[in-house]
C-alpha cells in the first residue's frame, strides 16, 4: 500500500510527499499508522531531527494506567510470534546482505524475539536515515535488552563513524533486586546523517561547580562561565507521581525531550518522532518552536496529544491522518 502526503514546515518548505501528492500547510502533524508505512511515503531529505523510543522487546504488553488519561491505551512488545514480515526480510536480504546475516546471529544469541524485533527495527532504521537532511541526527532511544544488537546495526545503516553518543539516562526509583544491581538506566544512540550534522550544545549548558559565579545562560558571559555542555550520562528523575505523566505506560520526561531538540535542531526545523506514544516529543518540539511529526499505531494518542497541548496552553488542534480508518482530517 502506499500512501503520499506532503506537507510545508514553519519556513514554507516540503517536508514531504516525493509523489507530488496533496499539499498541507500543517507544521504540526500526527499520523494514526505502522509508521514504515508513513515512513516509505516521506521524502528523502526533509527531516531535522529523529528521536525514536520504539519497543525494546521486553516480551511484555504495557498498558495504561487505570484512571488516568492513558486508560485503555497500551501496545504489545512482543516479538517472535509475527508472520506479516516476510517482505521485509526477502527485501533486506537482497539489499543489505551482511545485515541480514547479523540478524540470524541474532536469533540465535539473543533474548527470544530478537531476529524479529532487529528485522522490525533494521527496516525503519533505514527509512529513518533516508529521510534525515545530511545536517540531521537520530537519537534512538533503548535499553540494556537490546542496546548491544541495535548499536551494531546502527553500525551496518549510518556507519560506525557516525555514532557522536551512547547517552546513559539515570534515574531511581524502587526495584526489588537481590541477585543484581537496580536496572536504572536507558541507552540513547545518538547518530549523526553525515559528518556535516547539526549540534548546538550552547542551547543546552548546565550549570558547573566552576561557574558559581552567576553567567549562566548569559550570552554576554564568556562561554567558559556560562556553565558546561552536558556529559554523555543525564540524571533525570521521573518520579511516579510527576505532575506530567498522564499514565501512558513507557512515558519520557519532557526534558529529556528538550535537550535532545534544543542541541540537535534549529527553530524552524522539523522534528520526527516515529514512535510518538504520549507524544512528548511533540510536546516538547512546540515549546522549542520546531514542527513536529508524530506516529503511532494507537488510536488513542490523538486525545491525548489534544489533551496535552491544551493543557500546556497551546493550540489544541492540528493535521490528524489516521491510516487504519483511510481519514484525512483536522485533530
Ligand atoms: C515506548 S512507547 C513510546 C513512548 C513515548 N516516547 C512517550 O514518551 O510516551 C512505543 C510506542 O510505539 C508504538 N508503536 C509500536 N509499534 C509501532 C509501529 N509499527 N508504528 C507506529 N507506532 C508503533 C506503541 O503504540 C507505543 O506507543
Amino acid at each position: 500500500m502506499q500512501h503520499d502526503f506532503a506537507t510545508q514546515d514553519r519556513r514554507g518548505e516540503s517536508v514531504g510527499g516525493d509523489q507530488g501528492a496533496q499539499s498541507t500547510t500543517a507544521a504540526r502533524r500526527l499520523f494514526c499508522a505502522d509508521n514504515l508505512l508513513v515512513l516509505r511515503a516521506m521524502a528523502t531529505c526533509s527531516i531535522d531531527l529523529v528521536y525514536m523510543d520504539p519497543p525494546f522487546n521486553t516480551n511484555r504488553r504495557f498498558v495504561g494506567s487505570k484512571g488516568s488519561p492513558a486508560a485503555g491505551a497500551g501496545f504489545d512488545d512482543v516479538f517472535g510470534t509475527r508472520t506479516e514480515d516476510k517482505e521485509d526480510h526477502a527485501n533486506l536480504i537482497h539489499m543489505y546482505p551482511e545485515i541480514e546475516r547479523f540478524l540470524s546471529l541474532a536469533t540465535h544469541w539473543g533474548h527470544k524475539g530478537s531476529g524479529q524485533y532487529l528485522l522490525f527495527m533494521a527496516v525503519r532504521l533505514i527509512e529513518v536515515r533516508r529521510v534525515l537532511r545530511e545536517t540531521g541526527a537520530l537519537y534512538l532511544h533503548c535499553d540494556s535488552t537490546m542496546a548491544h544488537y541495535l548499536k551494531i546495526l546502527l553500525d551496518g545503516i549510518f556507519g560506525v563513524e557516525h555514532l557522536r553518543n551512547e547517552i546513559i539516562w539515570c534515574y531511581t526509583g524502587p526495584q526489588p533486586s537481590r541477585q543484581w544491581y537496580p536496572r536504572k538506566h536507558d541507552n540513547l544512540f545518538y547518530v549523526a546523517k553525515s559528518a556535516s550534522h547539526f549540534f548546538d550544545g550552547d542551547a543546552v549548558r548546565i550549570p558547573s561547580q566552576w561557574n558559581a559565579l552567576g553567567g549562566f545562560g548569559n550570552p554576554d558571559v564568556p562561554k567558559k562561565n556560562r556553565g558546561k555542555v552536558p556529559e554523555d550520562w543525564w540524571h533525570m528523575t521521573f518520579g511516579p507521581n510527576s505532575k506530567e505523566r498522564v499514565g501512558y505506560p513507557t512515558q519520557k520526561p519532557l526534558a529529556l525531550l528538550h535537550r535532545i531538540i534544543a542541541a540537535s535542531s534549529r527553530e524552524g526545523e522539523t522534528v520526527l518522532d516515529p514512535f510518538c506514544g504520549s507524544a512528548t516529543t511533540l510536546l516538547a518540539a512546540e515549546a522549542l518552536g520546531r514542527n513536529w511529526i508524530g506516529i503511532d499505531v494507537s488510536p488513542r494518542i490523538h486525545d491525548i496529544l489534544t489533551m496535552r497541548l491544551s493543557q500546556a496552553g497551546y493550540p489544541p488542534s492540528f493535521d490528524y491522518q489516521n491510516m487504519h480508518a483511510g481519514d484525512h482530517a483536522k485533530g
